[in-house]
């Protein structure tokens, strides 16, 4: 039922799951021409994830995920208003969130797919927390799920070293404004830079003959890796700050980054720049590599496992990726 009173949003739960097929910088070096020095130098990533096997897809990762959080607070499914899966390697253009819902049997759900690339999570989050903060919703699954190895060439050295498949979900429910967790957020998009990271539908030369109708299907995941890092760089930083203004944060307040899982490099250089200590850093990228959507899920919900985080921290968590689009979402953790 509808309140029209404006509420806060609580994090109730986060679950993660990884294919078991582990690819190491060694293993991808027998394939391109690379180096286990090459590739931990330049990202700080030493192995990754792949789902292998035949029909095997993003729903595989997700549901496990969903279900993982699913379990740890020991809610039905059937509680779930409303999932969002944030995919941009979904089994079904026209969605696969609808097969998520069916799968964990959360068949009061309204599902929905958001396509954002990495900065997906974010995004989902922020649509999620405003469904809830207006009242239209009381519990909402959100889902960051990838499996680029589908999407990857495996023969441009440039690229294939960066990705790995993976999930993460966390569980958001509406509460009253004092025990709000979501504080704030900030987002922005360019698209005049669409190309520098792209995964394009590619027409084939000839039209239907008839109907000059143009076909075709999608490729590869193509990058300008230099001009994604310079981007990264420069503008996550910016967003964190507009962020911290807008609430009144100071950066001595912040107690972990949590920022988009691309390269080691990059969260070292956005954490300088904010002149954020690097052991506020949340990093887990060497184990998993670039997972897209998954990746803000997946360390958030290793964090917590390992128990580096505790009551009242406050968590900057930023996207950054294909579109370009990026965004903060700052939120204020409870045990
Ligand atoms: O979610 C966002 C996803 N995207 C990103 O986060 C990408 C951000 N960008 C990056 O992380 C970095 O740009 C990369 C890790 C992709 C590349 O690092 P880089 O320091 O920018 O290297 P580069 O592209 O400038 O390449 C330097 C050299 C080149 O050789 P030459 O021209 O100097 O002879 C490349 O051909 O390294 C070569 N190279 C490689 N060598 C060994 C490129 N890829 C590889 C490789 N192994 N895998």
């Amino acid at each position: 039922m509808k309140s029209l009173m404006m509420q806060g949003t609580q994090i109730l739960s986060t679950g993660s799951s990884v294919p078991d097929s582990s690819l190491s910088n060694d293993q991808i070096s027998q394939i391109v021409e690379t180096s286990d020095k090459w590739i931990v130098t330049r990202t700080g990533i030493k192995k990754r994830r792949l789902l292998t096997g035949s029909r095997k897809s993003v729903i595989d990762l997700a549901v496990v995920a969903a279900l993982k959080a699913l379990d740890k607070i020991s809610m039905s499914a059937l509680e779930i208003d409303l999932i969002i899966l944030a995919t941009s390697s979904p089994n079904d253009l026209f969605g696969s969130a609808s097969q998520v819902q069916a799968q964990i049997k959360a068949f009061n759900a309204v599902a929905f797919d958001l396509t954002a690339a990495c900065s997906g999570f974010v995004l989902a989050m922020v649509t999620a927390s405003q469904f809830l903060q207006s009242g239209s919703y009381r519990t909402i699954l959100v889902i960051g799920a990838d499996v680029l190895s589908k999407w990857t060439n495996w023969s441009d050295r440039s690229t294939c070293i960066l990705f790995g498949d993976g999930a993460g979900a966390m569980i958001l429910q509406s509460c009253l404004k004092e025990f709000n967790q979501v504080l704030g957020f900030q987002l922005n998009t360019n698209g005049n830079h669409w190309n520098h990271l792209c995964l394009s539908y590619e027409e084939k030369i000839n039209p239907h003959p008839i109907l000059n109708v143009y076909q075709g299907s999608f490729k590869y995941i193509s990058m300008n890796g230099k001009e994604v890092y310079k981007f990264a760089v420069s503008q996550v930083p910016l967003s964190i700050l507009k962020c911290l203004h807008d609430l009144n944060i100071t950066i001595n307040d912040i107690d972990w980054l949590l920022l988009h899982q691309a390269n080691e490099r990059i969260l070292t250089a956005v954490a300088n720049k904010l002149s954020i200590n690097a052991n506020k850093i949340i990093v887990n990228l060497n184990n998993y590599g670039n997972t897209s959507a998954a990746s803000i899920p997946l360390a958030l919900d290793e964090a917590l496992d390992q128990k580096q985080i505790s009551n009242d921290d406050i968590i900057v968590i930023s996207g950054f990726g294909a579109g370009l689009t990026w965004g903060t979402v700052i939120i204020q953790w409870k045990c």
